[in-house]
């Protein structure tokens, strides 16, 4: 039988445009989500894309007999693990709820991975495990410190599969450091569905494009950037999605363990990507100036040199691009998957 892949979290954002990518590149692929943060009506649109290319399990990752019973019916040889959690604000409100769904997730997965002996996994890490970062652009070698629950479940994964790795040559892990994820599939079939107010800039900015929030609160413009506004380093999540193959293919060719951060390397403000989507979308965006928002840093972006050297992969994408492509996905999907 042809090896699969299983992608934990694969109804998501990030899960559902590399589970497009993989399938496009010849993978098979089995999904397995709750739909706690995503709508079932991705399937239907992964099945416009890639045809049955897949299956979908809706269980928890928590659930260790689910997970047996995908590895016995399934020739899986490595896993994606997306499942989580990802609101930093709610993190700090509900930090149980976030240790058990994102440390206990990836525990039962690692257990069950280890019971069908299937030891290659890629992990979706953050940017936010490097807190307020002492120099930009930063390096997969700079000072870790979780500044919230969020971070933190971050960051107890990592060191979790920093010990599985010292513990058991055998596994092979990919721990790749997302820096800002955006944009969505050229298709305008799949993106990002944010459930409630968006906490994320760029769902916000398409969401008052749209019609549907009145104007963008941009949140400081004190900071000690070009022109005071937050700036990050967003990369098109279908530039994130290549990376995950990348560190696949890596994983299976190399047999080493790496941590990379993925991220185009370059920094944008807040008001550049504003006036960036106005330009592409050709209507102002309606916004006002605010305090800072607290826990915010001033600047993050990445030093993208390893995973160029180690990896070959570099995000293709530039930011014109970035906000055509998610305000082509909010316009034909005013309401996200709903419409
Ligand atoms: P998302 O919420 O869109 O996708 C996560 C998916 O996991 C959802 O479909 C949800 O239903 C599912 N899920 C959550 N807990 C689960 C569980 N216990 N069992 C089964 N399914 C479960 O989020 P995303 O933006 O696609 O993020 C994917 C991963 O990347 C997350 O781990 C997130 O922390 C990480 N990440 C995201 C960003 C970002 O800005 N989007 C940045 C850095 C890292
Ligand atoms: N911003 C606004 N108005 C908004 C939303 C955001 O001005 O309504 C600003 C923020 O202050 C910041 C920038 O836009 O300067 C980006 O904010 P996001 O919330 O989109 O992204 P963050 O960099 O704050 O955080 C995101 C994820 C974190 C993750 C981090 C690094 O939400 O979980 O990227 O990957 F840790």
């Amino acid at each position: 039988m042809t090896p699969c892949i299983l992608i934990t979290g694969g109804a998501g954002y990030i899960g559902s445009h590399t589970a497009v990518t993989l399938m496009e590149a010849g993978h098979r692929v089995v999904i397995i989500d709750n739909l706690c943060n995503s709508s079932p009506r991705v399937l239907d649109r992964l099945r416009r894309l890639c045809g049955n290319s897949f299956e979908f399990v809706q269980a928890d990752v928590r659930d260790g007999a689910a997970l047996d019973a995908i590895f016995t019916q399934h020739p899986v040889n490595s896993v994606i693990h997306f499942a989580g959690l990802k609101a930093v604000g709610e993190s700090m409100a509900q930090p149980l709820r976030y240790f058990d769904n994102n440390v206990g997730s990836t525990i039962s997965l690692l257990q069950a991975m280890d019971r069908a002996d299937v030891r290659r996994i890629v992990f979706s890490s953050s940017a936010t495990v490097y807190g307020d970062p002492q120099q930009v652009p930063i390096p997969e070698t700079a000072p870790l410190k979780a500044t919230n629950p969020y971070g933190r479940t971050k960051l107890i994964c990592e060191d979790m599969l920093r010990d599985l790795q010292c513990a058991d040559p055998r596994w092979q892990v990919a721990i790749l450091r997302y820096f800002n994820p955006v944009g969505a599939h050229p298709s305008g079939l799949i993106g990002e569905a944010p459930s409630g107010v968006p906490n994320n800039l760029m769902p916000y900015i398409t969401q008052v494009a749209v019609g549907q929030r009145d104007y963008l609160s941009i949140f400081g413009n004190d900071y000690p950037t070009p022109d005071g506004t937050g700036v990050r380093d967003y990369i098109h999540v279908m530039d994130l999605a290549r990376g995950h193959l990348a560190a696949l293919d890596h994983l299976a060719n190399e047999q080493q363990s790496i941590t990379v951060n993925l991220g185009t390397g370059y920094g944008v403000s807040v008001k550049q990507l504003v006036d960036t989507f106005s330009r592409v979308a050709g209507r102002p965006i309606a916004h006002r100036h605010v305090a800072r928002r607290s826990g915010d840093v001033a600047a993050c972006y990445a030093d993208t040199s390893l995973a160029r050297t180690i990896l070959g992969w570099q995000a293709e994408h530039d930011i014109a691009r970035m906000c055509e492509d998610a305000w082509r996905w909010q316009s034909i999907n005013p309401t996200g998957y709903a419409s």
